[in-house]
């Protein structure tokens, strides 16, 4: 098992946001994560498995966060890591991590779209596993933050916020709370193609299907977010809270925040990613 020590985050009551949004909420911290991000929860196993079916590279395309999972999961294992981006779409903290842990950066000239086909290409071309959330492993190992979050509220939250990117955290989620679902509320970009939200600037998602039927199954809903609801709720996260998230972070709380709510539910709203690892966005908002 290659391990860096994921998981285990925090669950931490949020006194202040929970009174100015009128439900109960609490902040399931992943930027925690050695990595910090929930990346880490996923490639854990995906790496561990590619490893053990005789693997000697891996290959992923990413908006940064994944990236560098990937580049420090496949370090530890000895493997070799590349890892696919958007020129000029990734955030400087991801990218200096990716490449400090020694994975081979490819930037290609498109959207993260073109950017997962090269991926593919490279896995093919140069014998490498793709650690995506296309690939199961990474879903299963991501799932682990379902169990930890009914483990440590003690019941299943009534809703569960998060950011919907590609999905598949969404999807992995899904899995880990198994027969009974909170319900879901995501927060995506309204603007997916530009927004600040470099973590989920992606146009086409690739779990569309799957989280459709996750909407359906638990009676949730996805909520387009404005650059200025993305804004709000990061910064009420960071001085309400004490919790540095990256903006992308945010939009479980925004979701939460433009939405109905019926008053005095149980809200666990999942903080993906740490706030070091956009300085330039970060930055600028707390300007
Ligand atoms: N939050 C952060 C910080 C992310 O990095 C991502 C996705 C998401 C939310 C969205 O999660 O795609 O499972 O719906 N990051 C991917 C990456 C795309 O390459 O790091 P999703």
């Amino acid at each position: 098992m290659i391990t860096l020590g994921e998981g285990d985050t925090p669950l931490l009551p949020a006194p202040r946001l929970s009174g100015r949004l009128g439900v109960e909420v609490f902040l399931k911290w992943e930027g925690a994560n050695p990595t910090g991000s929930f990346k880490d929860r996923g490639m854990a196993l995906a790496v561990s498995r590619a490893l053990e079916r005789g693997a000697t590279g891996v290959v992923c395309a990413s908006t940064g966060n994944t990236a560098a999972s990937c580049a420090a999961y496949a370090a530890r294992a000895g493997m070799r890591a590349v890892v696919v981006v958007s020129a000029g779409a990734v955030a400087r903290g991801k990218l200096a991590q990716a490449r400090a842990l020694g994975a081979e950066v490819v930037q290609v000239a498109g959207t993260f779209t073109e950017a997962f086909r090269k991926a593919d290409e490279l896995a093919e071309s140069r014998d490498l596993v793709v650690v995506n959330s296309t690939n199961p492993d990474r879903i299963e190992g991501q799932s682990s933050a379902a169990r930890e979050v009914v483990e440590q509220l003690g019941r299943v939250p009534d809703i569960l916020a998060l950011p919907y990117g590609g999905g598949g955290n969404t999807v992995a989620y899904a899995v880990g709370f198994g027969e009974r679902l909170p319900r879901f509320v995501l927060g995506e970009a309204e603007s997916r193609a530009d927004t600040f939200a470099s973590a989920i600037r992606i146009v086409e998602p690739v779990h569309r299907l799957e989280v459709g039927g996750v909407l359906k199954r638990s009676g949730g809903t996805c909520v387009p977010l404005s650059e200025r609801q993305l804004e709000e709720a990061w910064r009420l996260i960071a001085r309400d809270e004490g919790v540095f998230c990256e903006p992308a972070s945010a939009a479980g709380v925004a979701a939460v925040a433009a939405s109905v709510t019926a008053a005095g539910q149980t809200v666990v709203c999942v903080l993906t990613g740490h706030g070091l690892k956009d300085p330039d966005a970060t930055g600028r908002l707390a300007a």
